[in-house]
């Protein structure tokens, strides 16, 4: 039996994507990569690795539900059976919510409860915690609130600058979400 079909989203830097894309054992094969902002790095980043790329613009659609349906049909042409969210800003509505159920991870710089949405590092600095961390989570309508999968701690050190910790938080990212998915996908 092959591995999964999935599909990263994502709007910025993509280092969760590569993460993903060099991971020796992925239990799941990245057919396409879905980018809400044109001219994001991470598009450059599937380009170079040979992955499809679909950028969806929201402001060319009338509404979220056209938006998504978009969407949906390129993840049908590549038969997409997982969606990984890896830094992609945006809800997900009930469109692609309800083609996917239970089949859509998300990861989030912290741990979560704590400091959902966007800046969740830098309000982990500011709130002056000793403990923040990195969360995997299923997706639901809210935001950063879906079923809780796999989290682990990373320690605020005295002093630490944003792109310290930044620094220290992608480093545990890039080995959690890999790991997580692919105990995600044994149970399937
Ligand atoms: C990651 O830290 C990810 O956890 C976060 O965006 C960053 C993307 O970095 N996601 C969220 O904040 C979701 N609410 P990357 O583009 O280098 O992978």
């Amino acid at each position: 039996m092959g591995n999964v079909k999935a599909a990263v989203f994502a709007s910025g830097t993509g280092s969760n994507f590569q993460a993903l894309l060099e991971s020796e054992s992925l239990a799941a094969d990245i057919v396409l990569l879905v980018c809400d902002r044109p001219g994001a790095m991470v598009i450059e980043k599937a380009k170079a690795y040979g992955i499809p790329v679909f950028v969806a613009d929201r402001k060319m659609f009338a509404d979220k539900a056209a938006f998504e349906l978009d969407i949906l049909r390129q993840l049908q042409l590549h038969k997409v059976e997982w969606i990984f969210l890896a830094g992609y800003m945006r809800l997900i509505g009930n469109t692609l919510l309800n083609a996917f159920p239970s089949r859509i991870v998300n990861i989030h710089p912290s741990l979560l409860p704590a400091f959902p949405g966007k800046d969740a590092i830098a309000q982990a600095l500011q709130a002056g915690v000793k403990v923040t961390g990195v969360t995997v989570h299923y997706i639901d309508a809210g935001m950063d609130t879906g079923p809780i999968i796999a989290q682990e701690a990373v320690s605020v050190e005295t002093g630490d600058s944003l792109s310290e910790l930044t620094e220290r938080i992608h480093q545990v990212e890039h080995r959690l979400y890999p790991k997580t998915i692919n105990h995600l996908l044994v149970q399937h």
